[in-house]
């Protein structure tokens, strides 16, 4: 089924630098704990750290849409209660489900084919799923795969019973993993790459007897065809394969979503977006948008952070130390898209112009064999 991509309704074009003020915004790195209200719209964030390409890659969005999502007005644990597995919570590093709702809901028709080559429980295909769609993913650990195969038959079991499947595999041989038939058919590619090997995952706050995390690793942190196990550089290389492996299954004109949460090393926020900005144009991929997925709730007064028990502690103790952070209130999503299938304008357009050009040639092969002859020359 074809498929136009709507644009969100709160998508505003303009450019990227200048605030926004009709909509919600989020300050740079966050909010302060518990209430905030807005300043800016980063593109990029501000306090962060460059990296390699971040600057061609910041000149590349300078006057693509930027849209706000509000993404989180429920809490994620209401946001998959009953439509994903316990299992599913032991994932350290899961995509918010209304992010990836909100891209298959303004970039396919139902019917459409979405495919996430890093798709851990399957958080993209369950909500492609149950919203009409078909879904295709890829993980390298065998433990989500199950958890992800397991999500998908709870979804059919409520009736959403369209075509989707699992493979395991490494994302970077997307063309050895996934079957041929698959080849240029996803209208859209939702996924978001891991950041380090260590998340936050879950804790365990025993009073008097401290904190314990769990589930806070993506796998066996030795291993390292997980790109969560490869430092920032090879992660980059990594994930930019994956984008140029997954932009031969979409269709022409199909769109790649990239969700990418803030995160920091040592204290320093480090600028991923712009990095995996980067990594799309290296993959041939054309940006389009540059969106900010909000964590927090838009309240009647500003934006009601949703941080977890680590991420409060965290800053807490950072701002006793005299470093001002903010919890952080938004992921960034990038949407790319492939160079469209010439349009039926287009291709007649194209074939006015070679014939115009035959006609040129042939006039000028004409006056050529005229002059040859010496005839009608003045
Ligand atoms: C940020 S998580 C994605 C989570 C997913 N969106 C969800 O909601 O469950 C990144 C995922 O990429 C997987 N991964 C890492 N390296 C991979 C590779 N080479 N090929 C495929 N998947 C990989 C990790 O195991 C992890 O599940």
């Amino acid at each position: 089924m074809a498929s136009k991509p709507r644009r969100s309704t709160d998508t505003t074009r303009r450019s990227a630098a200048r605030p926004n003020t009709s909509q919600p915004s989020v300050s740079t790195t966050g909010v302060v704990p518990d209430t905030a209200t807005a300043t800016t719209v980063p593109t990029p964030a501000a306090g962060t750290t460059t990296g390699a390409g971040a600057d061609t890659a910041a000149g590349a969005v300078a006057d693509v849409a930027l849209s706000v999502w509000t993404t989180a007005q429920a809490a994620p644990g209401t946001q998959r209660k009953g439509l994903y597995t316990a299992e599913s919570t032991a994932h350290p590093a899961k995509m918010l489900p209304s992010v990836a709702a909100h891209a298959i809901a303004h970039y396919t028709q139902p019917g459409d084919l979405v495919l996430d080559p890093m798709c851990g429980i399957g958080t993209t295909l369950v909500e492609a799923v149950r919203a009409g769609r078909r879904a295709v993913g890829v993980e390298y650990e065998d433990r989500w795969v199950s958890i992800a195969r397991a999500n998908l038959d709870l979804a059919a079991s409520h009736g959403h019973d369209h075509d989707a499947h699992v493979f395991s595999g490494d994302a970077r041989a997307l063309p050895d993993v996934l079957p041929a038939e698959y080849r240029g058919s996803a209208a859209l590619v939702v996924t978001s790459p891991p950041y380090g090997p260590s998340t936050h995952g879950q804790v365990n706050v025993v009073p008097g007897g401290g904190v314990t995390k769990y589930d806070h690793r993506y796998g066996n942190t030795l291993d390292r065809g997980n790109l969560a196990n490869l430092g920032l550089h090879r992660l980059l290389a990594g994930f930019t394969k994956v984008l140029a492996g997954a932009a031969e299954f979409l269709r022409p004109g199909g769109h790649i979503a990239i969700t990418i949460r803030p995160w920091r090393e040592h204290s320093e926020l480090i600028d991923l977006p712009s990095q995996i900005l980067a990594c799309g144009l290296r993959a041939g991929l054309i940006p389009v948008e540059r969106c900010v997925a909000l964590l927090a709730r838009v309240g009647e007064d500003g934006l009601i952070a949703r941080g977890s028990f680590f991420q409060r502690d965290f800053i807490r103790k950072q701002r006793e130390a005299g470093l001002p952070m903010h919890l952080i209130a938004h992921e960034d999503v990038l949407v790319f898209r492939t160079v469209k299938a010439p349009s039926r304008s287009d291709e007649s357009a194209r074939r006015d112009t070679s014939s115009d050009r035959r006609r040129r040639q042939s006039a000028t092969r004409a006056r050529g064999s005229q002059r040859a002859r010496g005839e009608g020359t003045r």
